[in-house]
């Protein structure tokens, strides 16, 4: 699966060789293509990454003396350890270039790890976010995953409805040495169908 088109419009027009998917009508996702990355987007992955986490931050005191693991700080090494330990990225392009990102790590034979999921901000609210999501769901499918997990901070209520909204439940929460904010663990497990 290299490449997953998405567009609103039936009048578009599909990319031979690509998997096309019609968004339904009266969904607020506008027309956007989702690439599979390479190590050659590290630099690019990287501060798509830092730039949609940086509101994170500051939102939550985050600085890189108190988390310096946090997604704000990613760098283009990062990116590529994540990609040496098969890690797989993906890329978001809309009319207005990237938009956004999303990490999907095969940790376990049926479990996958969503990360690094990143919107831009001035391109959030249009259902990027959801579509990202989506296609990480899919190709979790794919690996054969019966579930996915994510870790976020507790204190992200806002974000946790969201994934609430998206299928996700709440399993656990954990305090870490490292981490100056307490994580949510949420997952969801996996049907055929994608979330509606
Ligand atoms: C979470 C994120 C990817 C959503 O992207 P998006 O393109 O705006 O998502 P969608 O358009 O599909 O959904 C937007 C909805 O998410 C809500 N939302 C999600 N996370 C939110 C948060 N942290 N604070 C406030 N609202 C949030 C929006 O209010 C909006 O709600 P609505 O559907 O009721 O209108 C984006 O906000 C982002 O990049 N945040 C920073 C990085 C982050 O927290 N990533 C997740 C790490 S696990």
């Amino acid at each position: 699966m290299g490449l997953t088109v998405a567009f609103r419009s039936s009048r578009a027009v599909p990319i031979p060789g690509h998997q096309v998917e019609m968004g339904n009508p009266g969904e607020r996702c506008v027309d956007h293509i989702i690439m599979d990355a390479t190590e050659a987007d590290a630099g690019l992955l990287a501060s798509v990454i830092r730039e949609s986490f940086a509101d994170v931050a500051e939102r939550f005191g985050l600085t890189p003396e108190n988390s310096p693991t946090h997604p704000s700080n990613c760098t283009p090494e990062w990116v590529r350890s994540a990609f040496a330990k098969g890690v797989r990225f993906y890329l978001m392009r809309a009319a207005q270039g990237v938009v956004g990102c999303v990490a999907l790590e095969h940790a376990e034979a049926d479990v996958c790890y969503l990360e690094r999921l990143a919107v831009l901000p001035p391109f959030r609210g249009h259902g990027f976010g959801k579509a990202l999501v989506n296609h990480a769901m899919d190709r979790a499918r794919e690996l054969d995953a019966h579930r996915v997990e994510i870790g976020i901070i507790s204190a992200d209520v806002e974000l946790r409805e969201w994934y609430e909204r998206l299928g996700f439940s709440v399993t656990t929460t954990a305090q870490f040495e490292h981490l100056p904010f307490e994580v949510t663990f949420m997952r969801k497990v996996l049907m055929n169908n994608t979330i509606s």
